[in-house]
């Protein structure tokens, strides 16, 4: 996105993000689970912080419906909507990456495009694609928001799955079966691949 307040200046910081990293023992890193409204996204995010906050690592969450609350409550379910969505999350999960942290997010983000402009602003190797794959028919039945039922009932408009697309993920780092393996399953799933990936040192509090 061009910047419209030219007359800015980038500056260094004294601490980088190696610094941050170096005191934490680990590196930072983008977990973004994507899928369906229902998929499991937000239950697999704060189960996977759980276990990672347990083993003394620092962690932080971003959930769609909360962030609609605040940085992104003027933004709808249109295509230009999300984009938006996903772009301004994009930039916080990049800053929460600078200051040293695990960041989990869990948003639709529908799009293929869109999720691939967040992997190109992270750096290389930061943003890990974890798909919660559950077919529609389950979570339709699941509805714990109620929500499916008043998109059929057309009560919402532009509803993933419904009456706007899902764009399946190509190459994600991991699929996790949400539709049929238990949460604790797929968190241990996504827990490995932090542990292959994040530790800079052995630390026995990091220990599996
Ligand atoms: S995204 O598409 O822009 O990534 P996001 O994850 O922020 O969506 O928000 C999705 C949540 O908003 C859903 O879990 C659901 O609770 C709620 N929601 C409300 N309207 C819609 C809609 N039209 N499509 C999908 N989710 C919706």
């Amino acid at each position: 996105m061009s910047i419209k307040s030219s007359n800015t200046v980038w500056h260094p910081t004294v601490i980088t993000r190696q610094d941050r990293e170096n005191l934490n023992g680990h590196q930072s890193l983008i977990l973004w689970f994507t899928g369906l409204s229902g998929s499991g996204k937000s239950t697999m995010m704060h189960a996977v912080e759980e276990l990672l906050h347990q083993k003394g690592m620092r962690t932080f969450t971003l959930d769609g419906d909360n962030v609609r609350h605040g940085l992104c409550a003027d933004l709808g379910f249109s295509e230009k909507d999300r984009q938006e969505n996903i772009r301004r999350i994009g930039e916080v999960t990049k800053l929460c990456t600078e200051a040293g942290l695990i960041v989990l997010a869990a948003f639709i983000s529908p799009f293929i495009r869109d999720r691939q402009r967040v992997r190109n602003l992270a750096s290389p190797g930061d943003f890990l694609e974890i798909y919660c794959r559950c077919s529609l028919d389950v979570c339709e039945t699941r509805d714990t928001k109620g929500l499916y039922r008043r998109a059929r009932a057309g009560e919402i408009k532009d509803f993933t799955g419904i009456s706007s697309p899902y764009e399946e993920p190509v190459q994600p780092e991991l699929i996790l079966e949400t539709g049929v393996a238990s949460i604790a399953q797929c968190a241990q799933q996504v827990v490995d691949m932090v542990m292959q990936r994040a530790l800079l040192y052995q630390s026995e509090s990091f220990d599996k």
